[in-house]
């Protein structure tokens, strides 16, 4: 399904990179939001293009002013995994004292969902491995599971979301620790499983949410916010500069990253 979006035999866009943040260079006539020389962060999301020196980007689009008390890489990590976060939780319609669950807590999208959740004032339960345990605490989940030694639909918790970034999990799987009007996140997953999830409604109160998360301006703008109140806070993994970009990618792949991966491009022009 993905080749069918990016490309078949290649990447259709061959300048990948879906988030930047980056000083802005020039703009057209008729911009009025943005000047020569503002610090902002932005995300072209599927269109990519961002690993290059430079990016045209609209203005109207995903792109909001740097949070001052955030370096350029820190803000570079934030748009990935908040907008995906902030579009989930918003269609399960997440409210104050919900119970969630997120699989893949100490990933890209799973940091900025337990850091969400409970900002919106959720109990959150992270899944991870043990090396990631103090990481994932620390972002506000009151409890952590080591999914290398429990399953979590075995410890006769029920959840109100389990949102699963890693495709660890089915709605047929986890329906028994969800409670009733329950809602599956399938952030990451398999087709065949999300098709089978598509009939659950039709005999269960409890349902599957999934699907691209999309790229909205004002999500840009709500992560600024939050990210200079200290809601949301950066997490990253590994640097890597320009020329690294393959052992980035590499990394990347291997799954075990926490939190984000950032490039530095070098500025020559
Ligand atoms: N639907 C959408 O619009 C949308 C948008 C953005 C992203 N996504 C998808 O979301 C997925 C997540 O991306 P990401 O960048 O957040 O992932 P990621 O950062 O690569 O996730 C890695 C983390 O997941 C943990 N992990 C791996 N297997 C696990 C398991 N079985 N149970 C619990 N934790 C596990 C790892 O911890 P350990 O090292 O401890 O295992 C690691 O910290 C990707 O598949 C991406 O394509 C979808």
């Amino acid at each position: 399904m993905a080749r069918l979006i990016f490309g078949v035999m290649r990447p259709r866009q061959p300048i990948l990179g879906t988030e930047l943040a980056g000083v802005i260079e020039t703009v057209g006539k008729d911009v009025t939001r943005f000047r020569p020389g503002d610090a902002v962060f932005a995300f072209p999301g599927g269109k990519m293009g961002c690993h290059a020196q430079y990016r045209v980007v609209a203005e109207d689009g995903p792109v909001a002013l740097k949070p001052e008390n955030l370096s350029f890489e820190e803000a570079a990590s934030l748009s990935f995994g908040g907008s995906t976060a902030l579009h989930f939780l918003r269609k399960a319609d997440i409210k104050a004292g919900d119970n969630v669950l997120v699989i893949g807590a100490s990933g890209g999208v799973g940091t900025a969902l337990v850091q969400l959740a409970k900002h919106f004032g959720a109990e959150v339960t992270g899944v991870t491995s043990a090396a990631n345990f103090g990481l994932v605490a620390s972002l506000g989940a009151g409890r952590v599971i080591d999914y290398t030694k429990e399953e979590f639909t075995k410890g006769g918790e029920t959840y109100d979301i389990i949102a699963d970034t890693v495709g660890a999990t089915s709605l047929a799987r986890c329906k028994h620790a969800l409670k009733d009007k329950g809602r599956l996140l399938m952030i990451a997953g398999g087709l065949p499983d999300m098709i089978a999830a598509l009939w659950a409604p039709l005999t269960s109160s409890k349902r599957a949410i999934m699907g691209p998360a999309g790229e909205r301006p004002e999500d840009m703008r709500q992560l600024a916010e939050l990210a200079k109140a200290g809601v949301l806070r950066p997490v990253i993994d590994r640097r890597y500069d320009f020329a690294r970009m393959a052992e980035a990618h590499a990394y990347v792949e291997t799954r075990r990253k926490r939190g984000s991966v950032v490039v530095s491009v070098g500025h020559e022009g």
